[in-house]
């Protein structure tokens, strides 16, 4: 798709990476976490079409399981909408594929070397939050614009949380702290992030942290929460899926999507 015709709302060039690259050890045997089917479809290609929803991303970076790139770019060319380009493209929005590295942080940083140049605002997107509205996707995207370098989408919670000195033998933890929980957050994805910005973290901040937002809070920046969506769990646990086929099916009871 030449430039002329791709949308640039806000004069801002939006990409999304996706992070795929996860084996899913918590979900138990099976296939990557990504590539197993939600209601008959993978749950990347839920992703990607979460991303694609939005009108403002051109272009989606999937950062795939590190032998799994091929059988990726497979699935994303099965799956593309009808009467868009045979591959490389679903309608307006471009995609690539990279293989994947041993940490989320790693496989992020893999996808966000594959962007090419004049992308303004970059998404980070869990493949393993495939149900997330577009609605919530398009209130991140908007926030940056509005100039804020790192935005995230995060819910109250639900749970009382506490803080304790784990124990490795399994025996009853003792308790450090109990954090006000109305001062809490849990957050999910799409996180987004001015391109500069995120470049800059991932190449200045070498901690461990599981989320990109982390990293940009150790360049001394201010993060910034705007509301997220239950919708936008992540699957983790073998109940999570059971879930997301209830949300996808009451999705096609309510619109027939
Ligand atoms: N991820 C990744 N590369 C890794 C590890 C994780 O791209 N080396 C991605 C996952 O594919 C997922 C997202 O990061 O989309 C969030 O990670 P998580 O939910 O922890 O997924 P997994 O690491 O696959 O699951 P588990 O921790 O249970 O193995
Ligand atoms: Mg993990």
């Amino acid at each position: 798709m030449s430039d002329e015709t791709r949308p640039v709302a806000g004069g801002a060039r939006t990409a999304a990476v996706i992070p795929a690259a996860g084996r899913g050890v918590r979900l138990g045997p099976g296939a990557p976490k990504a590539l197993r089917a939600l209601n008959g479809t993978p749950m990347l290609i839920h992703a990607v079409r979460a991303m694609a929803a939005s009108r403002s991303v051109s272009l989606v970076v999937v950062v795939a399981p590190p032998d799994g790139a091929a059988e990726v770019k497979m699935l994303l060319a099965d799956h593309a909408l009808p009467g868009g380009p045979p591959s490389g493209s679903w309608g307006r929005t471009d995609f690539l594929v990279v293989p994947g590295g041993e940490t989320r942080q790693q496989s992020v940083k893999l996808g966000l070397d594959a962007l090419p140049a004049g992308i303004d605002i970059v998404l980070v997107h869990d493949a393993a939050r495939p149900l997330v509205p577009v609605d919530t996707v398009d209130a991140v995207i908007e926030a940056v614009r509005d100039g804020a370098p790192a935005v995230v989408p995060a819910l109250p919670l639900t749970d009382t949380v506490k803080e304790v000195t784990p124990t490795a033998d399994g025996s009853p933890e003792p308790v450090v702290a109990t954090p006000p929980r109305a001062r809490l957050r849990a957050v999910q994805t799409p996180q987004g992030f001015e391109y500069a910005t995120l470049v800059r973290a991932h190449e200045t901040v070498t901690d461990d942290v599981t989320d990109c937002a982390g990293m940009v809070e150790k360049l001394g920046l201010q993060v910034v929460l705007v509301p997220g969506h239950e919708e936008a769990f992540k699957v983790t646990r073998p109940l999570d899926l059971v879930l997301a086929e209830a949300v996808l099916a009451r999705r096609r009871a309510n619109d027939g999507f």
